[in-house]
């Protein structure tokens, strides 16, 4: 969702502030401001993007070394200017940056205008600024922090706050209730951001705020207590990313270079944990709870979007390698029922940002009724990671683009890993099999480097064709299905074309009257138990002259004659398919996004990392 950012130190804020709203685009783009304290507040926003934000700073010439920014992912209030954060106080001394939702807002507001209080936006963070303030003025004894502290008390619902106030000129105020923070520790310098991006450059001691906490930074010292005034001593970590991680490396968007990053993201997920000379798998993250996962009744897995679609993946790899029970469950809907789910369970999260507040809240929820929770995220400190029981790191390195393409990959190694480790450990996979399957897993990155060479000039030419088809219908069976919702949403997100993914049968159960000439058919047609039976389901399509393009096993020459266009991948075990057949749909996705002139790295009405519900 929205981005923040602060910073006080020695450089010119304006620069670094813009800078780190540019790096943190990817989480909100419809408006970016900053407030920079040079004696006064000066505050410029508005509509639209930071490159808009970053001239009119030039032009009006603003400088100081203190200030705090915000990029915006509208919740309340349409994107406008006076909906841009930073919002001010009725004096326009104090201006707040906030991330999050203020669920009493209404009657917050109610209050505060009675009292007197004009507000110019339609947004709920305006009232953050304001009763800072009546609380703050309304008594000598109040000092600016303790206004906070009560200030945080009256609010419900989440935020992520970057506070600072022209009476303590030289720091700024954070806390942190269900959207992350973090701090980066400079020399005679701190930084302030809803994620690394911005502070990877300048630093890389870093210390997370957790949920119920607060600091005061200046630029020698910060100091982290709990909003009921506990002093806290918290760990510094230390940042693992590089800078060449965040920048697009002469791509053209993030998302190519991420889709062709995968080879790599693929490699850098296993490296280290399987061994095929010895046919073993080392996962150190659940090593620990191995023996609970053996024991498991159950495996429920909880995700969001393209995370969903990797724990469907999931499902089928659970189930055929370690013959554990899985269900796989939006976690959006899973803690708004009364979910039966206790000890003895197993919840699997699975989140590329680790952020994702209906999955925060779907793990919270399995952890307070007693199941062991373990976590598949992508980025290190997050708040899933740091709040489920154990865990796997993807290892995939930070993704930028907003449609999800080396996360998904890396999230399926890693579902396939913990499979095949779970399936030893209960005797259900032996010595040779075993050997097998990590050959074969360990042959994947080479794999899909054969066909993002392979594959690149074809589907540039599939993409001009249906650049203007209106609809597309992506089908697969068994290890494919998932793959086929997620071409499918990975087309519908970046090039706005409304299409539908299906398991190949249920096509005859309703999607099959849309079937005419107009209708391209993407068939994943790569899982070899199940190839008999796509084939039966292509006839049907064809009959009815819709456009078939398949992914397809190399030397499937039946399924090749009735396709229109067809890219074979490589083979391998039908298990690994995903990991394969998922390439050639997001360059596609991506070739036909680009086509029709879409923003592909900041799809409209999306953001990276969603933390409101
Ligand atoms: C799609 C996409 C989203 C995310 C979803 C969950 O390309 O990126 O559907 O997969 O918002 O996000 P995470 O994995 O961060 O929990």
């Amino acid at each position: 969702m929205c981005g923040i950012v602060g910073y006080v130190g020695t450089r010119d804020a304006g620069d670094v502030l813009v800078k780190g709203l540019k790096r943190l685009e990817y989480r909100g783009y419809d408006s970016a401001g900053v407030a920079i304290l040079n004696g006064e507040m000066s505050v410029q926003k508005g509509k639209g993007k930071v490159i808009n934000l970053e001239k009119s700073l030039a032009a009006n010439e603003i400088k100081g070394h203190i200030g705090i920014g915000h990029t915006r992912w509208a919740t309340h209030g349409e994107p406008n200017d006076v909906n841009s954060h930073p919002h001010l106080s009725e004096s326009g001394r104090i201006a707040v940056v906030h991330n999050g939702i203020i669920e009493n807002y209404n009657s917050l507001k109610r209050k505060l205008t009675e009292n007197g209080r004009t507000f110019h936006s339609q947004t709920d963070t305006e009232i953050i600024a304001q009763l800072i303030e009546e609380i703050y003025t309304g008594s000598d004894k109040i000092t600016f922090e303790q206004a906070i502290q009560l200030t945080l008390k009256q609010i419900v619902g989440t935020y992520g706050l970057a506070i600072v106030n022209l009476d303590t000129p030289d720091k700024i105020y954070i806390a942190r209730k269900g959207s992350p923070l973090l701090l980066g520790i400079g020399e005679n310098e701190m930084f302030i951001a809803s994620d690394a991006s911005p502070i990877v450059e300048y630093t890389n001691k870093v210390v997370y705020l957790d949920d119920g906490e607060m600091a005061v930074v200046d630029a020698n010292s910060y100091e982290v207590k709990t909003i009921d005034d506990v002093a806290l001593t918290k760990e510094v970590h230390e940042l693992a990313i590089s800078l060449d991680a965040i920048e697009k490396a002469g791509y053209p968007h993030f998302m190519l270079k991420e889709i062709f990053e995968q080879p790599r993201s693929i490699a850098d997920c296993l490296r280290g944990r399987i061994n095929e000379k010895n046919g073993t798998i080392q996962l150190g993250g659940i090593a620990e709870v191995m023996d609970d996962l053996v024991n498991a009744k159950r495996i429920v897995i909880a995700a969001c979007g393209t995370s969903w679609h990797s724990g469907l993946v999931g499902e089928y790899l659970f189930e055929h390698l370690a013959k554990t029970p899985v269900e796989v469950e939006y976690a959006s809907e899973f803690r708004y029922r009364d979910p039966l789910i206790g000890e003895g369970d197993v919840m699997l999260v699975i989140s590329q940002s680790g952020e994702t507040a209906d999955t925060l809240a779907a793990l919270r929820e399995a952890k307070a009724r007693g199941a062991m929770v373990l976590g598949i995220c992508n980025v290190v400190g997050s708040t899933i990671s740091r709040e489920t029981d154990a865990g796997v790191f993807t290892h995939a390195g930070p993704e930028i683009g907003v449609a999800s393409t080396k996360a998904f990959t890396a999230q399926v190694v890693v579902l396939t890993m913990m499979a095949l480790k779970l399936g030893i450990e209960k005797g259900h996979i032996n010595k040779k099999q075993a050997k097998e399957y990590i050959r074969e897993l360990a042959a994947i990155p080479d794999k899909v480097d054969q066909i993002l060479k392979g594959c690149d000039d074809v589907t540039q030419d599939m993409a001009k064709l249906f650049t203007y088809a209106p609809n597309f219908l992506y089908l697969g069976r068994s290890y494919n299905f998932p793959v086929a919702l997620e071409g499918a949403l990975k087309l519908k997100e970046i090039s706005y074309i409304h299409a539908e993914g299906y398991p190949a049968a249920e096509m005859k159960h309703g999607p099959i009257a849309l079937i005419d000439e107009m209708m391209p058919v993407v068939v994943i047609a790569a899982t070899d138990h199940t190839n008999d039976k796509m084939v039966s389901n292509i006839e049907e399509v064809k009959a009815r002259k819709g456009r078939i393009i398949s992914i397809m096993n190399s030397e499937n020459s039946e399924v090749k004659d009735l396709s229109e266009f067809s890219i074979s991948i490589p083979s391998t075990k039908d298990c690994f398919s995903p990991l394969l057949t998922v390439i050639p749909l997001q360059l596609l996705s991506y070739y036909i996004a680009v086509n029709r002139g879409c923003n592909v790295d900041q799809p409209r009405n999306l953001a990276k990392s969603v933390t409101v519900e």
